[in-house]
């Protein structure tokens, strides 16, 4: 008589374990081909990257950043299981990149990239809020943080992917 429930219990854990299983980065359920719609054009001069304190700078600003993510409740649940160094080390050369700094092209597809999760307006808006918060914490002119986010705020068009 105890095997049933015992039975039913173990595929429960299954059925638990194939949803929960599949994290943000869960690379199967991702097409192959989503090219972004928007590609940075990275400026003619590096006085933005300069304006960011340049490579040691935008290390400073990704680590705050990331602080920042993982302490607000709204956006936490995304950025939990990242895997640190990977993000660190990648957006610090997507800011440089976008900048005009000395960095090579690294392939950033932000829409398959962002694909494994949920992202509507709401979540866009608060990433770019809390950005924000880091570039004031790092004492980054106005100018140059409006400067900045003007490179990144289009990319909510391949990034946002629910209503
Ligand atoms: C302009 C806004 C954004 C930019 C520039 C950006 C950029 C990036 C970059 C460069 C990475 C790391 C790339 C890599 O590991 O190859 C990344 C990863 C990630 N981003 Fe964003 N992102 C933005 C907005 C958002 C938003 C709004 C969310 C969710 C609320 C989000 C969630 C994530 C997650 C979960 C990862 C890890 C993905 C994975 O490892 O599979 N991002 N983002």
């Amino acid at each position: 008589m105890t095997k049933l429930p015992t039975l039913l219990r173990a595929l429960t854990c299954l059925w638990a374990l194939a949803l929960c299983g599949a994290t943000p980065a869960d690379e199967r359920k991702r097409p192959d081909q989503m090219p972004d719609s928007y590609i940075p054009v990275p400026p003619s001069d590096d006085t933005l990257y300069q304006a960011l304190g340049g490579r040691q700078g935008l290390i400073r600003l990704v680590a705050d950043f990331r602080i920042r993510l993982l302490a607000d409740p709204r956006l936490a649940p995304y950025f939990r299981d990242v895997d640190e160094t990977q993000f660190r080390e990648r957006l610090v050369v997507q800011f440089c990149e976008v900048s005009g700094g000395p960095c090579k092209q690294a392939k950033h597809n932000m829409k398959r990239l962002h694909s494994g999760v949920d992202i509507n307006k709401a979540a866009f808006n608060a990433v770019v809020e809390v950005l924000q918060q880091a570039l004031d914490a790092q004492g980054v002119a106005f100018h140059a943080q409006n400067r900045l986010l003007a490179q990144l705020a289009p990319m909510h068009r391949d990034i946002v992917n629910v209503r």
